[in-house]
């Protein structure tokens, strides 16, 4: 159900100091920010052209302008973007987008088709019009902004499924995967987003135009009714919260530091907008300068990536909720790989299998790569050898055979006490700093206590494991931190 077996996923790049997800985050959050710019500005542009064919002074110049080059660099930008995330996620989670697109072709397909229209019907408008008569300049925008819009509300099924897979669950229904419970919490939140860094943009925008400042604040004016949907916002942000899963909501309400921080960053980032955008803007009717109006967009933008980086970590340790780990191990193979090692198939040698003086450290450093390396590096970013840094060898034996209680956002350990012991024999080569011989460990009575510790774990996620006895988290921090 799941698409291929491990040992068919190509091992991944390794991508320096950054770990795999990190990559992923990077390229999705520019590629979020300019392409939720270019379904706004389509809006905005729409808008625009209704406004000048009322007779609004100024609108049309405003229009062809540069806004209408800005929403076309934005969505050329965000369509290269758009490869450069196949690009990252074929090598960062082959099994998770080969399951997506398993699940959701005929839907993706649909997407395109409506991206295709957003193209040719922006990049009509841009060629030709100039030359085009109002009506027709109209209708290119209404199906250039309808094309756009759809392509976010397909996409949005899809990346909403991996966080509440619903009713999908059973049965595998690709409608109740599309339509799940954070589906219109979250499109209502992007769209709310979209017009606001539209509204933004235009405000920086008309600031340079060779225009008096009264016509200036007039298309201000009528931009900024744009920054009114912000209003909403909360609601929708709050209706996310209530719809995820009870353990993500609570990584983000105090369980994970970091997720908690980056909820905060974009729940502050945007209520410090909304209330200036609302308040000052709309109501009071104040001029944005130039310079505020890129100060507001360098918020949004925090408020964008703080946010997408909340989404993807409130998943954790799941890539797809119940059926996909991060590490591409569904829950179901755990017991198994517990039996015959989660790395005895895995066909890929090392890159740098050269670099390990013994079989134990180069098994160690198959390990970390198959279960690992999608949240954690070495030494760069979220690096094992320093969170293990203060730990005893024994301590480090529990906390890893124990993954899942050491902290329940990682999935359980997937492998035999021998790939434990492994990873710790591994993990203190390195922080020896790799000397040029290691001694091997193979005392049977530490794969004995190690053996006990990963029955005592089990092979349930701790989402689960709680669920079923009815206790609270146990984010079990190892001794020295
Ligand atoms: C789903 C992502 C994910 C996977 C997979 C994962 N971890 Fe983690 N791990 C984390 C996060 C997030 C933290 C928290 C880091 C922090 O507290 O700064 C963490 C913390 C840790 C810690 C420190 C725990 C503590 O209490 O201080 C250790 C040790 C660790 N991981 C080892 C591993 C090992 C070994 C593997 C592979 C067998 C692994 N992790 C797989 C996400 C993951």
């Amino acid at each position: 159900m799941v698409g291929d077996p491990l040992a068919a996923v190509y091992p991944v790049n390794d991508f320096g100091p950054a770990m795999r997800g990190m990559v992923i985050g990077g390229v999705g959050i520019v590629h979020v920010f300019l392409a939720q710019f270019a379904i706004g500005g389509g809006f905005l542009l729409t808008y625009f052209q209704w406004l000048a064919m009322r007779g609004v002074p100024d609108a049309r110049r405003f229009l062809d302008g540069y806004f209408k080059l800005l929403v076309l660099v934005s969505f050329v930008l965000g369509a290269m973007t758009g490869v450069a995330m196949w690009f990252t996620t074929i090598q960062v989670g082959a099994r998770t987008i080969g399951l997506m697109v398993d699940e959701f072709h005929w839907l993706w397909a649909t997407e395109w088709c409506c991206f295709a229209v957003e193209i040719v019907a922006g990049y009509t408008f841009y060629r030709y019009g100039p030359r085009l008569d109002d009506r027709s300049r109209l209708a290119l925008l209404v199906l250039y902004s309808l094309a756009a819009f759809l392509s976010l509300f397909w996409i949005n099924g899809i990346l909403s499924w991996q966080l509440t897979p619903g009713a999908w669950l059973d049965g595998h229904d690709v409608w109740a995967g599309f339509f799940n419970p954070s589906f219109w919490p979250s499109l209502g939140y992007r769209t709310t987003v979209a017009c606001t860094l539209a509204a933004l943009v235009a405000a920086a925008l008309i600031n340079t135009v060779d225009l008096p400042r009264p016509a200036r604040a007039a298309l201000l004016h009528h931009a900024s009714r744009l920054l009114l949907p912000m209003v909403v916002m909360p609601v929708f942000g709050l209706w996310y919260l209530a719809v995820m899963p009870a353990d993500s909501r609570a990584w983000l309400m105090g369980g994970s530091v970091a997720m908690t921080l980056f909820l905060a960053m974009a729940a502050g980032a945007s209520t410090l907008l909304g209330v200036y955008a609302v308040i000052g803007v709309v109501w009071r009717r104040s001029y944005v300068s130039g310079a505020t109006a890129v100060l507001l967009l360098a918020l949004a933008f925090a408020a964008t990536a703080a946010g997408e980086m909340v989404r993807e970590g409130a998943r954790k340790p799941f890539t797809v909720r119940q059926v996909l780990y991060s590490s591409s191990i569904a829950p179901g193979e755990v017991a198994r790989l517990r039996q015959v090692g989660s790395v005895t198939d895995d066909p890929y040698p090392l890159r740098d299998r050269a670099r390990y003086p013994t079989e134990q450290l180069a098994l160690g450093a198959l390990v970390v790569r198959a279960q690992c390396s999608a949240c954690h590096t070495m030494r760069g970013a979220n690096a094992l050898v320093h969170l293990t840094g203060g730990w005893g060898e024994d301590q480090m034996r529990m906390n890893i055979a124990q993954l899942q209680r050491t902290k329940a956002f990682m999935p359980p350990f997937a492998g035999p006490p021998r790939e434990v012991e492994a990873v710790i024999q591994l993990l203190r080569w390195e922080q020896a700093d790799a000397p040029p011989a290691w001694p091997t460990s193979a005392d049977p009575a530490v794969l004995a206590r190690i053996a006990g510790w990963l029955d005592e774990a089990g092979t349930a996620p701790a989402s689960e494991a709680r669920a079923r006895s009815g206790h609270e988290p146990t984010a079990r921090s190892g001794g020295a931190r």
